[in-house]
């Protein structure tokens, strides 16, 4: 039997003052019927009871309105779908939107902006959301395990069936509270029980979590296995173009709506990884794509199609093919044959994930083909929520990445929120970091990434610091002195880790499999693609036209840029060329003292960031406090192991010593 407890992360709202008050409730044009208004009611009073007051009385009285102050919630057209405007005055706060969703999303943007320090007469602000679409990708399966899941195991499923309680009420909330708007709850990789999510085994349970979902604003979606038609059809095809398919397809999509009527849609891998997909047929990802948008266009869903395609079976001794490349050469001939209801998923980076890779080219180099960003708030490759790794200065520059596809409007943000087309399908999605442990996120701090991704994607605007430092307040309420020792440590957290990990955008170099800690020759000659290419004399991969060619997937600006190894931007060197380890870096250094460095400021940075944890201990709830400082030590240890096996390693191969004369083994 599982404990049901779970922390309330960034919704456990600390006291910020005393005072004793009323609220008086006035909805103009919205009913407190609609569920999701309900919600934001009652969030409104949950919030403002431990905010300022140990209970806020809310009633819809309004001819007693003595003493008490009036939350007035306004519909209105002026404001842009599901987004808000807040004013606070002497009498009250008023609350205008022109949805439900944007009232939900107003009432926690007050919470916030109190418990962040703000007092209601302050409150002044009109936001719209920068991306209609904000998604989670849950990588959850059936019998409960998570693919790249580092938070314990799925509060979704168990032993293939539904979980629905108390916590997955908590978990919308949090969902909605960072204006969350769309959520997949299977892995990507849909096999065994999950291809039955669409029958008639699942439906009633669908049902009642699409509704919890709903009661915040927020849209069910599944992952679906192309192949359908004969794991669960009984075909002996999955044809995208075979008239049986499609008609087995349309079946099952009527079936479907009918039981669950809110569904968004289905978020498909295909081609990928051992995944069907209509490769198989001689078909194109359009062929695939269309037939299913086609199919469910008539119920208002969507596709979201993956791009991660590529070949996994490679030959390392080949230096020709490059797994870069093959999401554009996959998908961009075919910019413009997507239909209108199909959203193409495009990971930020063309590799996977990496700590640092350059921005896919595939965004906005497809110009007349809905697209979303997707990144990932799990981390795989970048520490498994035992490292620190505050991943939102990632996501910031990839949003702000001038892709050069037209004179205005032209960076990451511009594209994926529609922009730059003017669609209205566009958007952010995450693979989400969280699990059944109490804290939801293995790590406490890893919280501030899940926190941080809904945020950005609400607000593309907002900076890495503006959100971590939100985000500390929310959780923690710490004094301003050990706040900014905190928010630091978060935004210097993904420098450390890259420091003593894979340097300048080579990535990888992880151990095979479970992707933690060292192995620089692990996937080197493996069939994934993931080469280093170091021999004695240096290390990297030509990607420029001399190369395997992919740097000029770019527009030309941006190809240019990284074709020549002066004017590459020095933390994607290696990703784009193959270096000398005497080549100088702008620092002066040579490339191959530069790793030495890096290793070893890493290793110290690391210990740093568990140094100015230590320094918090009083301020912090004991068990969180340990919880985390456990895994700063663990950090330390696979910083070590960085750094001494990567020294190794180049020392070896390089036969260069260490300018500073220090250990390597
Ligand atoms: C990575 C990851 C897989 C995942 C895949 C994907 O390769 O290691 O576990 O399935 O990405 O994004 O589909």
């Amino acid at each position: 039997m599982k404990t049901q407890t779970w922390s309330r992360l960034w919704l456990d709202y600390h006291k910020v003052y005393e005072e004793n008050k009323s609220y008086k409730i006035q909805l103009l044009g919205f009913s407190e019927k609609d569920r999701v208004i309900a919600n934001a009611l009652s969030e409104f009073k949950t919030g403002m009871s431990a905010l300022i007051s140990d209970d806020v009385l809310l009633s819809s009285d309004m001819d007693d309105a003595g003493g008490a102050s009036i939350l007035k919630i306004v519909m209105t057209d002026s404001v842009p779908t599901q987004g808000y405007s807040i004013k606070g005055s002497s009498e009250g706060i008023l609350l205008e939107a022109s949805d439900a969703n944007g009232v939900l999303y107003g009432v926690f943007a007050i919470l916030r902006a109190i418990a962040c320090g703000k007092r209601p007469e302050e409150l002044h602000e009109t936001l719209a959301p920068s991306n209609p679409l904000r998604m989670m990708n849950h990588w959850d399966n059936m019998d409960g395990s998570i693919e790249r899941g580092y938070s314990g195991n799925s509060f979704f499923f168990e032993d293939d069936e539904i979980v629905i309680n108390d916590r997955t009420r908590d978990y919308a909330r949090f969902m909605a509270s960072i204006g969350i708007n769309g959520i997949v709850i299977n892995n990507v990789n849909v096999k065994g029980a999950a291809s039955y999510l669409i029958t008639d085994r699942y439906f009633d349970r669908l049902s009642e979590l699409s509704g919890i979902f709903e009661d915040y604003g927020i849209r069910l979606f599944l992952s679906l296995n192309f192949a359908s038609p004969i794991e669960i059809g009984g075909m002996d095809t999955c044809d995208p173009l075979d008239k049986g398919v499609i008609s087995w397809w349309e079946k099952k999509t009527d079936e479907v709506y009918k039981r669950l009527p809110k569904l968004g849609g289905f978020l498909v891998k295909a081609d990928s990884e051992g995944r069907p997909g209509p490769f198989t047929y001689g078909r194109t990802q359009a062929d695939g794509a269309n037939m299913l948008a086609d199919v469910i266009k008539p119920y208002g869903g969507i596709i979201i199609w993956r791009c991660f395609v590529y070949n996994c079976t490679q030959d390392w001794r080949d230096k020709k093919t490059d797994r870069a490349r093959a999401g554009y050469d996959y998908f961009k001939e075919l910019d413009g044959s997507y239909h209108d209801n199909v959203i193409l998923q495009i990971k930020n980076g063309p590799m996977d994930f990496q700590i640092r890779e350059p921005v896919s080219p595939l965004l906005g180099g497809l110009k007349h083909t809905n697209q979303m960003l997707e990144v990932q708030i799990a981390q795989e490759y970048t520490g498994h929520q035992i490292d620190l790794c505050y991943l939102i200065p990632l996501y910031k520059e990839v949003l702000d990445f001038r892709t050069h596809c037209c004179a205005d409007n032209d960076t990451v943000a511009d594209v994926v929120s529609g922009r730059m087309m003017g669609n209205r399908l566009a958007g952010m999605a995450a693979v989400i970091n969280t699990g059944d442990d109490m804290n939801w996120t293995g790590n406490d701090l890893a919280a501030a990434n899940l926190y941080g991704f809904g945020r950005l994607a609400f607000d593309t605007t907002l900076t890495a610091k503006e959100i971590a430092i939100e985000w500390i307040r929310m959780t923690f309420a710490l004094p301003r002195n050990e706040e900014e020792v905190l928010c630091k440590m978060l935004l210097r957290s993904r420098g450390v880790y890259e420091k003593y990990t894979s340097p300048l955008g080579i990535g990888w170099m992880v151990t095979p499999n479970g992707h933690y800690g060292p192995s620089i020759d692990g996937y080197e000659y493996s069939r994934w693609g993931t080469y280093h290419r170091a021999d004695h004399l240096g290390i990297g991969v030509d990607r420029t036209d001399k190369g395997t060619g992919y740097a000029q997937q770019y527009y030309e600006e941006n190809a240019a840029m990284y074709n020549d190894p002066e004017s590459c931007p020095e933390e994607l060197l290696l990703f784009f060329h193959h270096i000398p380890y005497t080549f100088r870096l702008k620092s002066g250094k040579t490339l191959i003292q530069h790793f030495y460095d890096s290793h070893f400021e890493g290793e110290e940075e690391a210990e740093g960031l568990a140094r100015d944890w230590e320094s918090l201990e009083e301020f912090i709830p004991k068990e969180a406090y340990e919880r985390v400082k456990e895994r700063f030590s663990l950090q330390i240890d696979n910083a070590r192991e960085w750094r001494d096996q990567f020294n190794s390693y180049f020392f070896r191969k390089s036969g260069i010593a260490d300018e500073k004369g220090r250990t390597i083994y």
